[in-house]
């Protein structure tokens, strides 16, 4: 059968992640268990009342792949007075998460378990969001992988949509090609402005450390970091 372009709503989508199989320990296994209920927001096809997810009501900040959620923590520990969304998809890093926020009464940080995409497409309100972090991304260093890459110029276009005016976006890898693609596709975007100036990298940005950066400083890697403001107009 001849195809058309109304097939391409049926091809599979292009993940940025694999989901790995890595056992959970038993802390993560009963933290999911036990507090899935009270701190992850189930994926539904449809736009969240941000302001109904929280105690309070407060800018949000927005987490794409937090990992095992160090840096996701240290920011909602650090800024009582904000809330925090976190996106991920790896089961691991959701129940190490879940167990911390727990554990330490956390209040102003709430989950979803979904491809960062989808959850950008469908929950996502326009011009609700105060900071925007992606810090250090699955690079896809081979070249037939780069499509894999979140750092996309749709995606992009997709998260300043989402940001308030005023609102930042913080980009952090440590493989260099990427920086320079992540670079290459912000410049491009002409509602974000390089809070360094066009084409400089952030030298002091104000971030915690991720476990991520912490393997690869171990490794000698460097750090390229990106921060973008949206226009106001
Ligand atoms: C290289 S790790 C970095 C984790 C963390 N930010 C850090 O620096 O330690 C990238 C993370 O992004 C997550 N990820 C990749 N694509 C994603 C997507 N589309 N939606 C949600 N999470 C995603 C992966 O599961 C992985 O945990």
């Amino acid at each position: 059968m001849a195809s058309n372009s109304s097939d391409n709503k049926y091809r599979r989508p292009v993940r940025s992640y694999v989901i790995r199989s890595g056992r959970l320990t038993e802390s993560q296994r009963k933290a999911i268990t036990s507090y899935w209920a009270d701190y992850v927001v189930e994926f539904l096809p449809q736009p969240l009342d941000l302001n109904s997810l929280f105690p309070q009501i407060a800018p949000v900040s927005l987490e794409i792949g937090f990992g095992m959620g160090s840096s996701l923590l240290t920011m909602a520990q650090q800024a009582p007075e904000k809330n925090f969304l976190g996106i991920e998809v790896h089961r691991p890093g959701i129940g190490k998460v879940l167990h911390e926020i727990e554990n330490l009464g956390i209040k102003n940080l709430k989950l979803i378990c979904q491809d960062a995409k989808e959850v950008i497409d469908e929950n996502i309100p326009d011009s609700t969001i105060e900071r925007i972090l992606m810090l250090f991304p699955d690079p896809w260093p081979k070249k037939r992988h780069n499509k894999r890459r979140l750092v996309q110029p749709e995606f992009i276009e997709k998260l300043s949509t989402k940001l308030q005016p005023d609102g930042l976006l913080h980009l952090a890898t440590d493989w260099q090609p990427y920086a320079e693609h992540m670079m290459e596709v912000l410049e491009a975007n002409a509602s974000l402005q390089n809070q360094n100036g066009a084409g400089n990298y952030s030298q002091s940005p104000e971030r915690p450390r991720t476990k991520f950066e912490a393997r690869g400083e171990r490794l000698g890697h460097g750090v390229w970091d990106l921060l973008y403001r949206k226009s106001v107009a």
